[in-house]
């Protein structure tokens, strides 16, 4: 079964980018411990991450048949995009939204999400464990 992570804008930049508020783990680093968690709960977990918001799209338009959760990290794309929120809703993959920081907590514009009612859950400022904790969901939910 498997399992798509994806990565919107700048979190290519993780662990160079503001490590006060995002951490010190690169995005390969990242990947790496979302292959082994993944693989724990059952998954075979396939990465995906990109700058671009069609890119993104693609992407999951991409998983349709193919996988059977996604874990999303949609940047500040989540704060905007409608487009992306109709791609998730439209692939009927379910879907755990995350961000790394606590958004709540910061800008007031980051306190909004748009993707989030596309998605089961959505999950903020546990850093890097909110990805763990958004596999969790989805190997409960479809029943790895
Ligand atoms: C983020 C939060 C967003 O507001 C920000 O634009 C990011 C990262 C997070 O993981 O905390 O790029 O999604």
């Amino acid at each position: 079964m498997r399992l798509l992570v994806v990565n919107g804008p700048n979190l290519n930049l993780l662990g160079a980018r503001r490590p006060d508020i995002y951490g010190e783990e690169t995005l390969g680093e990242l990947e790496d411990q979302c292959r082994t968690w993944g693989r724990s709960l059952g998954f075979e977990v396939a990465t995906f991450q990109s700058n671009h918001e069609g890119a993104i799209i693609d992407r999951l338009h991409a998983a349709i048949g193919d996988s059977v959760g996604i874990v999303i990290n949609p940047g500040a794309l989540g704060h905007t995009s409608y487009a992306l929120h109709d791609a998730i809703e439209a692939t009927a993959i379910p879907a755990v939204e995350v961000h790394i920081s606590d958004v709540a907590a910061r800008e007031p514009w980051r306190a909004e999400s748009v993707i989030r009612p596309a998605c089961l859950a959505s999950i903020s400022g546990k850093g890097i464990e909110g990805y763990r904790e958004a596999m969790e969901m989805l190997a409960a939910h479809v029943g790895t």
